[in-house]
């Protein structure tokens, strides 16, 4: 009961908002998307952290207002499917220990999460690989492949419309540091940090993009340009790879703390993904 009043206030307050500063998300007429929110603590120069998707012309917008129109909902689909099927050569599924998809929703919303069986933090690519290893005994999936981005797809999907809270504070606070370091770093030939362009100059147009505040709740999002699913670790690297830089592999220890840090910059935004982007 609680969950419907809140529901519904968040619904009055998005139609106040929405009303002075344009379009609002709301996916199947029914999941109320947080597109912009007040800007975590944590952030300096930041008053308001906005989703990806208010920098999208409005015809990529609407992709993401029906899951039929949304290309990335097929891959979580073929997730769906693959959430029952046997992993490797075992007899175990996903479902023979979480019974549906749902069962796991709001878990997207705080990865990365510190393990502390393992004492480090965990992006959810590396959960799902812990199950799928460790616990169902089968072989990893690729940290960027194919089943492993569409299972992030479904995960994400179920919990969309829930606040990114991802902890920062506690034993993951080391990583945090580390990957706002990294943040802050300029790399490459073109001596650009993420925050040059994502902090500095977001809004302001880069060749034919608009800029956005490089936000990770969205993820995995499908691109126009490449017609797929593109994980967190991907986009990360074509970013880095723009500043004719030498990048950080997926799944390394460094892009793991860039995720952590960059998914604290969107606490308060909705999860969204799979979300769609050109
Ligand atoms: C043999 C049992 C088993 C299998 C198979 C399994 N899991 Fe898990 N999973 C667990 C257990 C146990 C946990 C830890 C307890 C918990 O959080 O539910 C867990 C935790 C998780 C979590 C973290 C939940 C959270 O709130 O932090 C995710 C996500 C997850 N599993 C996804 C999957 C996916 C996707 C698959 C299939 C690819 C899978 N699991 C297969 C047993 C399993
Ligand atoms: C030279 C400028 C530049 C730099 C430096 C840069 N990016 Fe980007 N980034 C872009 C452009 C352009 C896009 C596509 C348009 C957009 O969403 O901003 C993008 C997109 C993204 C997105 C996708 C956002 C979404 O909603 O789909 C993420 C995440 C991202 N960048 C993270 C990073 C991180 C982390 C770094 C530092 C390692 C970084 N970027 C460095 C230019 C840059």
């Amino acid at each position: 009961m609680l969950f419907r009043t809140m529901t519904a206030m968040a619904l009055v307050l998005g139609a106040t908002t929405a009303q002075a500063e344009g379009p609002e998300l709301v996916i199947n007429g029914e999941i109320p998307i947080t597109t912009r929110a007040p800007a975590p603590e944590h952030m300096e120069y930041v008053r308001e952290v906005m989703s990806g998707w208010e920098f999208r012309s409005p015809e990529t917008q609407a992709f993401e207002a029906d899951d039929f129109e949304n290309p990335g909902m097929i891959f979580a689909e073929d997730g769906r499917t693959a959430f029952s099927q046997p992993l490797g050569d075992t007899d175990q599924s996903c479902a023979s220990c979480h019974e549906s998809p749902e069962t796991l929703a709001g878990a997207r919303a705080v990865y990365p999460k510190w393990d502390p069986e393992r004492e480090e933090v965990q992006t959810i690519e590396m959960q799902i690989n812990e199950c799928i290893t460790e616990r169902a005994g089968a072989e990893a999936w690729g940290y960027t492949s194919q089943p492993m981005t569409n299972m992030s797809a479904l995960l994400a999907s179920v919990s969309r419309g829930m606040p990114v809270n991802v902890a920062i504070d506690g034993p993951a606070h080391d990583t945090w540091l580390q990957g706002k370091e990294i943040y802050y770093t300029r790399y490459g030939q073109l001596e650009l940090s993420c925050a040059n362009c994502h902090e500095d100059n977001y809004g302001n147009m880069i060749r034919a993009d608009h800029l956005s505040q490089g936000q990770i709740n969205g993820f995995p999002t499908y691109r126009l340009k490449n017609a797929k699913l593109n994980s967190v670790h991907d986009r990360f690297k074509g970013c880095v790879r723009d500043t004719r830089a030498e990048t950080f592999s997926p799944g390394s220890p460094e892009f793991i703390a860039l995720e952590l840090y960059v998914a604290s910059r969107g606490n308060g935004l909705s999860v969204e993904g799979p979300a769609v982007r050109n």
